[in-house]
């Protein structure tokens, strides 16, 4: 099976991120001349990383940007450079990363960046897609948004069950709720559907054998709702043989099937749930108006920010009636509170047990309406709220800074 191969364009530092590159599975480039060479003769660059820093830097952006440009993460110290601001509102493929970038938030930028262009990728079984110009960009639109805090017990899963239900409700497109709370969470015990088999059951095969029937057999349906929903699988005792590779497989095949990919998360920084995501365009980060949890989002913030997710995080505020205020919770965080859910005492609790969405128990209750408008933070066109987040994220950085 061919590797992708990854131009690093870094100068003097490379070896601990070719070192990390090669471990996950990229065939790694070292020496910037030789990429004319390459892309004229249609030999593959999937991915590159230039230090904008170094010398020759547009030089090698340009060659990086004919035809088909090359996706890219320029790395830079302060502000990227204005030949890359220009020419990144034509390629919109670019991404920024800020010095230093930690060499495993490269390796899962860069999966995360294969995933979304399809560069070098597996699309089906029959080997890594050579991924050129138009076509691959078709392949795997569908939204991908996680659920994650970094402290367990806060409301992911609900939110995820329930976020799920009501974007099938809402659009009526096609769903897909992912299990990825590996060895702990179990989806399958608080929405009722026919449970068969999970990823658990593919971590033997080879990644040739994560075909699309392979995932669609693990596939299991709500049949109230018509949510589909994977699973890690339910044995924790298996939940060491489900790597990252198989996961990132499965949310790849998910993204060109399904318009909206829900990811229910663990609640760590372990590597699976570290390309979780990074490969998400959305992570709703759900804290809870308490100081514990607050302290954690936060620390969470500043990691997302440090490797270049920051923008992509939405605070959504679950038990929100109770405890620090909303404004409080916002400068704590440094973001605004995007979406406020109330507790409802026993009812979500009701609902769980009886294996039914809170949304479908209890559609006229409070709870079910604030959980549709998480919904709606993904069905809606761009709020005031949301408008920020299309700013360069470089520009909401200093906007901060400067107001400290
Ligand atoms: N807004 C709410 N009002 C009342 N009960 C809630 C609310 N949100 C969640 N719960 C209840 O709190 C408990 C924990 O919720 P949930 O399992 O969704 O959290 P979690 O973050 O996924 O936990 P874990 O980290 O263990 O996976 C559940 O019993 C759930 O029914
Ligand atoms: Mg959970």
């Amino acid at each position: 099976m061919e590797r992708p191969t990854v131009l690093l364009a870094l100068q003097g530092y490379a070896t601990p991120y070719v070192d990390a590159l090669q471990v996950a599975g990229f065939d790694v480039l070292t020496d910037p001349s030789v990429v004319p060479d390459l892309l004229a003769n249609r030999r593959g660059v999937d991915l590159a990383v230039l230090d904008c820093d170094i010398h020759d830097a547009s030089t090698v952006y340009a060659e990086l940007h004919g035809t088909t440009p090359v996706p890219t993460i320029l790395v830079f110290s302060d502000e990227p450079p204005a030949w890359a601001i220009g020419s990144n509102t034509q390629a919109t493929r670019d991404e920024y990363a800020l010095k230093p970038l930690p060499a495993d938030a490269l390796v899962y930028r860069l999966q995360a960046l294969q995933i979304r262009y399809n560069r070098g990728a597996r699309v089906d079984a029959g080997g890594w897609d050579d991924a050129s110009g138009s076509e691959a960009a078709t392949i795997g639109e569908g939204h991908v948004v996680s659920v994650f805090a970094p402290k367990g017990g806060v409301g992911k899963t609900t939110i995820a069950v329930n976020l799920s239900v009501a974007l099938r409700e809402q659009t009526r497109a096609q769903v897909l709720l992912l299990d990825a709370d590996v060895g702990v969470g179990n989806v399958t015990s608080i929405l009722d559907v026919p449970y068969r088999m999970g990823l658990a059951d593919l971590a033997d095969s080879t990644p040739e054998e994560w075909t699309d029937a392979a995932f669609q057999q693990a596939v299991c349906v709500h049949g109230a709702s018509g949510v589909n929903v994977l699973t890690w699988g339910n044995d924790p005792a298996e939940s060491e043989r489900i790597k990252v590779d198989l996961l990132l497989a499965a949310v790849r095949w998910a993204r060109a099937h399904y318009s909206y990919v829900v990811i229910d998360n663990h609640p760590s920084y372990d590597d699976r749930t570290m390309a979780m995501l990074a490969i998400s365009g959305e992570i709703f980060l759900v804290v809870t108006p308490e100081v514990g949890p607050l302290r954690n989002a936060a620390q969470f913030l500043e990691v997302a920010r440090e490797v270049g997710l920051g923008d992509v995080v939405k605070v959504i505020v679950n038990r929100s009636n109770h405890g620090v205020s909303m404004d409080d919770i916002a400068e704590t965080l440094g973001k605004p509170v995007s979406a406020m859910i109330v507790s409802n005492g026993p009812k979500a609790v009701a609902a769980a047990n009886e294996g039914m969405p809170m949304i479908t128990k209890f559609p006229g209750d409070r709870m079910s309406a604030d959980l549709h408008n998480v919904a709606r933070l993904l069905t809606r066109e761009p709020t005031a709220v949301q408008t920020e987040k299309s700013r360069p994220w470089w520009a909401t950085l200093a906007a901060r800074l400067s107001s400290v």
